[in-house]
Parts: C-alpha cells; sequence; structure tokens
C-alpha cells in the first residue's frame, strides 16, 4: 500500500512536472528553437566553456523577477547546441555582491591547484559588482564539472578600487604558456589585458582603445583567434566589444601581450546591424574540429526590461560560427548559424524562380521557419521579403538597388508601443553592395526574433519583433520594378523545448 501511495505520487509529480513544462515554452512570443531561460529575466552570455562533450552556457539571470535584478549566474547545457537543459542555479548573489559578466575555463593542469583527488576544476571569472561602489574580479571553482561552485576565499583577485572595471573574458595562451584575461575599463573606452600562471595573481600587459565606437561605455570584450576563409592554417585574432546596445568588431593580431587592429581606424564594423544582439561571446576549449563558435544576447538595454515577455524576458541567438577574410585591404567577418540548426528543419516550401512585380503571397504560412533566396533586383526596385504579415502588420526585410541599401523594417509589426525607445528604434540599414547583380538572404525567424543574414554571413542583423497570434503570412515583394526571387527554399523548424 505504502509503495503504490508512493508511485501515485511520484507519477503525480512527473505529469505535473511535464505539464508545467508543456506550458511553460508555449506562451506567446516564446522563442520555440533559440535559447531561452524556463522563466525571469536573462541578459549577457557567461562562461561559454566546452569540457567532455559538453557545451555550458552560463547566463546573467534574475532568480526573483522578469526584470534585472539581484544578479546571480544560471546555468545550462547542451550537446548540439541546439537543445538545451536547464541546470540549477551556478553562482548566485551573496552578501550585496552581485556576480556580473565574466568566463569559464577548465583548468586541466590544475594551475589554480582547486584540483583535489585527480578531479579536474572548472575556473569562472566574474565581476563582483557592489552597486554604485566597486566592481572588482573575483574567481570561483566547481569540481563536479559546473553543477556546484565554490567562491574562492580570497576574492577580489584584481581590484583597482573603480566603481566600473568589468567583464573578464579569460582564455590560455599556448605560446605564452598563461592566462590572458581581457576586460574592460567601460567609461573610458579601453580594454585591458592581463596574464596570469595561476588565475589568482594577475600582470597588466597592455590597453586597447579608445578606439572605433565609443558612443557608449565598452562591455564584455571578446578577443579569440579565428580562421581565415580560403587559407587553410591560417589566423586572425578577433576583438569584439559591446557599447550599450550595438557590437564592433576589430581584426588583426595578438602577441600574448598587445593586440593590434588591422583594419581602417577610422571605419566602424559591426558582428550585426539589426537593434537586438549584444553581449556576445566565444566558447572558450573548443575541440580543433568545431570552428570558433559564439553566442549573443537577444535583446536592447534600450527597452530590454519592457519587452511585453511573461514569464521569461529575452533570449540567446543561434550560436554563430566565426571566421574572417580579407575583401579590398579589410578584415570582414563572417558568421553562419552553426550547422546543427538544420536538423530542425521539417516540411520544405520550394520555388525555383519567381518573377515579382508588387507582392507574390507564399502559400506556406509560419512563425518558426527558416529560409534562403537569392534576389536579384531590378535596377530601380525596392524589394525583399515580408514575414510575419497579418491583417495590418508586417516586418519588412529589404534592399533598395538604386541607393544599395539593405534594410529591416520593424515600425509595423505589431505590438511596438510598450517602450518609446522601441518604437523608435524600426529600421536599421547598411551598404551592401550586389554581387553579380544578386543578393543572399537567409532568415530565421522563431515567433518574436528574426534574424537575417547576407551574402553567406557578411552581414547580420538580429531584432525582435511582437506580432499578432495570426501574423504568421509571409510575402515577397517588389516595388517600382519586377525583382526575381531564385533558389527558395523554406522549412518549418521543429521546436527544442
Ligand atoms: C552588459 C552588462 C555587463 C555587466 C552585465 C550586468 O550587458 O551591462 O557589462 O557585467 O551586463 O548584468
Amino acid at each position: 500500500m505504502q509503495q503504490k501511495k508512493y508511485f501515485l505520487f511520484i507519477s503525480l509529480f512527473f505529469s505535473l512536472m511535464a505539464n508545467a513544462q508543456t506550458k511553460l515554452y508555449t506562451e506567446k512570443y516564446r522563442p520555440q528553437f533559440h535559447f531561452s531561460p524556463a522563466s525571469n529575466w536573462c541578459n549577457d552570455p557567461n562562461g561559454l566553456v566546452y569540457n567532455k562533450g559538453v557545451y555550458h552556457l552560463f547566463y546573467q539571470h534574475n532568480p526573483f523577477a522578469n526584470i534585472w535584478g539581484h544578479m546571480t549566474w544560471a546555468h545550462a547545457t547542451t550537446k548540439d547546441l541546439i537543445h538545451w537543459k536547464h541546470l540549477p542555479i551556478a553562482i548566485p548573489e551573496e552578501n550585496g555582491v552581485m556576480i556580473f559578466s565574466g568566463t569559464c575555463v577548465v583548468d586541466k593542469n590544475n594551475t589554480s591547484g582547486f584540483g583535489k583527488n585527480g578531479k579536474v576544476p572548472m575556473v569562472a571569472v566574474y565581476t563582483g559588482h557592489i552597486e554604485n561602489i566597486n566592481q572588482s574580479q573575483h574567481i570561483a571553482y566547481s569540481l563536479d564539472d559546473g553543477i556546484t561552485w565554490t567562491k574562492y576565499a580570497n576574492n577580489p583577485v584584481l581590484d583597482l578600487h573603480k566603481k566600473d572595471f568589468r567583464d573578464p573574458k579569460i582564455f590560455w595562451h599556448e605560446q605564452k604558456k598563461y592566462w590572458v584575461l581581457a576586460l574592460m575599463f567601460p567609461v573610458e573606452h579601453i580594454m585591458q589585458l592581463y596574464s596570469s600562471k595561476n588565475l589568482k595573481e594577475w600582470n597588466h600587459l597592455s590597453d586597447f582603445g579608445p578606439a572605433g565606437d565609443t558612443s557608449g561605455v565598452w562591455e564584455c570584450p571578446d578577443l579569440t583567434q579565428v580562421p581565415v576563409e580560403g587559407m587553410p592554417g591560417k589566423k586572425k585574432w578577433l576583438l569584439q566589444t559591446s557599447q550599450n546596445a550595438t557590437m564592433q568588431y576589430f581584426v588583426g593580431e595578438f602577441d600574448g601581450v598587445k593586440f593590434t587592429n588591422e583594419n581602417p581606424a577610422d571605419k566602424i564594423y559591426r558582428p550585426d546591424y539589426g537593434p537586438d544582439y549584444y553581449a556576445a561571446i566565444a566558447y572558450n576549449q573548443l575541440p580543433a574540429t568545431v570552428l570558433p563558435t559564439s553566442i549573443g544576447w537577444v535583446n536592447n538595454w534600450n527597452y530590454a526590461n519592457d519587452i511585453p515577455t511573461t514569464p521569461w524576458k529575452s533570449a540567446m541567438a543561434l550560436p554563430r560560427t566565426l571566421s574572417v577574410k580579407k575583401e579590398n585591404g579589410e578584415w570582414i567577418l563572417i558568421q553562419k548559424p552553426i550547422a546543427p540548426v538544420t536538423s530542425l528543419r521539417k516540411k520544405i516550401f520550394q520555388t525555383q524562380s519567381e518573377s515579382v512585380e508588387n507582392k507574390k503571397v507564399l502559400a506556406v504560412k509560419s512563425k518558426q521557419f527558416e529560409m534562403e533566396v537569392t534576389l536579384e533586383p531590378s535596377a530601380s526596385s525596392v524589394s525583399g521579403v515580408k514575414i510575419a504579415v497579418g491583417e495590418n502588420n508586417y516586418f519588412e526585410i529589404g534592399y533598395n538597388t538604386a541607393q544599395q541599401l539593405f534594410y529591416i523594417d520593424r515600425s509595423k509589426s505589431g505590438n511596438t508601443s510598450f517602450n518609446e525607445n522601441f518604437k523608435k528604434m524600426h529600421r536599421f540599414e547598411k551598404t551592401i553592395a550586389l554581387k553579380n547583380k544578386k543578393l543572399q538572404l537567409h532568415i530565421y525567424f522563431d515567433n518574436s526574433i528574426a534574424e537575417v543574414f547576407v551574402n553567406g554571413g557578411e552581414a547580420a542583423f538580429t531584432a525582435q519583433i511582437f506580432p499578432d497570434e495570426k501574423d504568421n503570412g509571409i510575402e515577397l515583394f517588389s516595388e517600382g520594378g519586377k525583382s526575381t526571387f531564385s533558389n527558395l527554399s523554406l522549412w518549418q523548424m521543429k521546436p527544442v523545448w
């Protein structure tokens, strides 16, 4: 009898859990193939590291509410960068010290001395934040592959008694045989570099900046080595920084001491030209067969707390592989959604070639899809694709041929009134030249997140939109001339939750 009761209780518990899980992740606007926390607030990805076949994602999280606050490292893992498993909170806020952004490494040689009885420590470096008073760098370690963490007793390990000094990115430098740490003087627009043999004592190496975009405080540096397209074995160093609500990148060399930018100093290069891509960092310690891969936060500090989603707020962009290529004397970042995303493709809709004047409504309707298409726009047209089309709403992805201007426009995309800044920030453009008179478009749409990659990842645009329930139409359009859309493929995408 006792046993029966126990089983009844267990099965009730599991069916409740399953039910809760189904209800979560079916809410209005909920992304189906992007990572988002089950509930409550999230911002920057932290501590991206690969260990024993598992990719870890820690992230800025408020365990208590669906707005920013009580910053804590939450934790999720995946084996394919697509299907995620939520794990218990990793590093909580404590004694008035919030756990701000940072990174993580597997300390295989136990340089830190935290390893015990042959157990390899994972070491996290993060900014300890005391509101309005101090930001300093702290470490914590885990001896059970990232599940439970112990804060180092002698924290902080790097304290310049500054109010703004944050977001450490660490990695191992093989030639110099030391750990390198990159972090920001946000207000001064300076990235500082330090080295350490044991992750506890840090020596200043050099500074980079101010440079490029200095319109907002600099945050979340990410310095990582990436391959050069078409030149097997050749690599360059990519530095990505985040400032206020956008990101920029520099490409050059890092000799273990100093980073040197090789792109023209007077030009700003962005990994994403949309409004909702921020704080991206690359994975540490990936196997040699995996391309450098980064994850960015999908939201924007100008309205982040007000987006109309509940019980969660914010998501992560699809993980992107990183490489560079040289074109006209400039290093260009190439970003591609990681290959395993294709495993989510379901039904396919295809057309060979469509000549469009005004508009062509596609027979397929979806708010959860991937689409590839080659656009050959007429010389006089404004042409492209409208998604999330409803009676009054749509999100426009277009190209103005005469102005050589690519754009996304969310001014009529549904709910835009929850925040004035969101309403204002509706159109995003970049000059992009046609190649052989054509433009390659690769679009992912996931209920409230659109990620658009142009010309094989030479430019990316990420934007949130909040369409009405029935806004699921897809249209090709060409105004002011006839444009050709060829090799169109559209796949509905399976949910990962
Ligand atoms: C970037 C950022 C970081 C900081 C964290 C706090 O989005 O402002 O500079 O560490 O978020 O949540």
